[in-house]
């Protein structure tokens, strides 16, 4: 099994470009079973999931495949199957997102539950409670989705639970309302930037969506889309945790081809710790930016809570949790958005740091350094927050699991050691 290792102790100097956001990527190319006709999507990071939603989309009858300048080429070319099963499923809790183009376009859908992980429970209750709104009959039996929609119609839904809105519960009603009969409303959408990006890529299929980015959908159904040519935006987790790399090392680093304005509760944080971050550069024709991240000498504590956007994103806990245990005084977290999702904390207090739970709080005392050490990955995000610890710790990390960080960060050693980190894959 692969392993990730790191020396501690190098400053984050020079220039990193972001990739395409994971979070977007994977939702339109599930969208791309609803287009006739060729799309090209652009801007696809190369990542596991990435894979396993192409895996998931195959036997759906779909011809699809990376094209020599990286953007993936899709095709419907049977829509004769409408399963996604366990084994491909199960890798990835995003591949639910099919239900919903599936119940348009097929009118059945048969897809495995994801089930939970080491975040959460993570049920899948409101993607059902909208599919059902539109009219859809189904079932869970057998830990398989079973649905039909012969006489799917737009419908008034509020899609909220305990947690706030549902990104991919969001995506897939909205997905699903593109093809059928009226005019959906979605209350309480999910606003995320990805969300956006998945609305924006259907608008240029050719569906009537209003609101994007709010948490009011309107989507009025037309008779079909068609396939056309997007390009993903940057991964808005990525540069994050870039800023967090640049903050825990003192470094001074260049964050090229970002988007600021999806990450302003973030830079925020940073800021009030004691990070210097500036837009450098703002690209007109892309409205991409350049951004300057420096570190301090010392950081402040804070508090921070998750929260849907545009508040706190649950992505990104895990770094600067990891920030905050070499900051001065006391750091309080809390999770809003998955309140166990704090696995990442014991492996940090095996690196020294202090850290204590209390419900969905840790609250964490700042230390005067780590220690490198043997640690285990339990989660893409916690993979992260070991990672940017081994980047300061004293001596060597050992990051095991790392198969984790390659489901959603493109590159990352390679990203890393450009900056200037003693960094090996294993
Ligand atoms: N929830 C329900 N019922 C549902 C759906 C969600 O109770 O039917 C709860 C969840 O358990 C959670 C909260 O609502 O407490 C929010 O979950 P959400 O549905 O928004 O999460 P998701 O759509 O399954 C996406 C990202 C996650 C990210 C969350 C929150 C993708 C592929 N995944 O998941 O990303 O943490 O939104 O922003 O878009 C990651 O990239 O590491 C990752 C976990």
């Amino acid at each position: 099994m692969k392993k990730l290792m790191v020396r501690g102790g190098r400053r984050l100097e020079g220039e990193v470009k972001i990739s395409g956001a994971k979070n977007a990527a994977l939702p339109i190319l599930a969208a791309t079973l609803l287009a006739e006709g060729e799309c090209v999507i652009k801007n696809v990071p190369y990542l596991t999931d990435v894979d396993n939603i192409i895996d998931i989309l195959r036997p759906l009858g779909m011809f699809i495949e990376r094209q020599e300048d990286g953007s993936i080429l899709t095709r419907v070319e049977d829509d004769s199957c409408s399963t996604a099963t366990y084994e491909l499923v199960k890798k990835m809790r995003a591949s639910v997102c099919v239900l919903g183009p599936l119940l348009a376009t097929r009118k059945k859908a048969r897809v495995s539950l994801p089930g939970g992980c080491v975040i959460g429970i993570r049920p899948i209750d409101l993607h059902l409670k909208g599919l059902r709104a539109l009219g859809a009959n189904i079932e869970v039996i057998h830990g398989y989705v079973e649905a039909e929609g012969e006489k799917l119609r737009g419908a008034e839904i509020f899609l909220g639970g305990a947690f706030g809105s549902t990104v991919l519960g969001t995506a897939n009603v909205m997905m699903a309302a593109t093809l059928i009969e009226g005019t959906t409303i979605i209350e309480n959408a999910a606003c995320e930037p990805e969300v956006q990006d998945l609305a924006n890529f259907l608008r240029k299929m050719g569906a009537k969506i209003e609101g994007a980015g709010t948490h009011r959908l309107v989507i009025e159904g037309v008779e079909k889309l068609t396939g056309t040519t997007y390009s993903i935006i940057p991964d808005r987790i990525e540069a994050g945790t870039f800023i967090a790399a640049s903050a825990i090392t003192q470094g001074d680093i260049l964050i090229k081809d970002m988007r600021i304005d999806h990450l302003h509760a973030v830079i925020d944080k940073f800021r009030e710790i004691g990070v210097e971050i500036r837009k450098v550069r703002e690209n007109p024709e892309t409205g991409l930016h350049d951004v300057r991240a420096r570190g301090g000498k010392s950081y402040q504590s804070c508090d921070v809570a998750t929260l849907p956007y545009p508040g706190f994103p649950t992505d990104l806990q895990a770094q600067i949790s990891t920030v905050l245990t070499l900051a001065s005084g006391i750091s309080v977290i809390t999770e809003k958005v998955y309140p166990d999702r704090f696995m990442h904390m014991s492996e940090l207090n095996r690196m020294g740091a202090s850290v204590r739970k209390e419900g969905n709080t840790a609250i964490v005392l700042g230390v005067d350094f780590l220690s490198g050490a043997p640690v285990m990955a339990s989660d893409l995000r916690a993979s992260a927050a070991l990672v940017l610890a081994g980047l300061v710790a004293r001596g060597e990390t050992v990051i095991d699991r790392i198969y984790h960080l390659e489901r959603g960060y493109e590159k990352i050693a390679d990203k890393f050691a450009k900056l200037g980190v003693e960094i090996k894959m294993e």
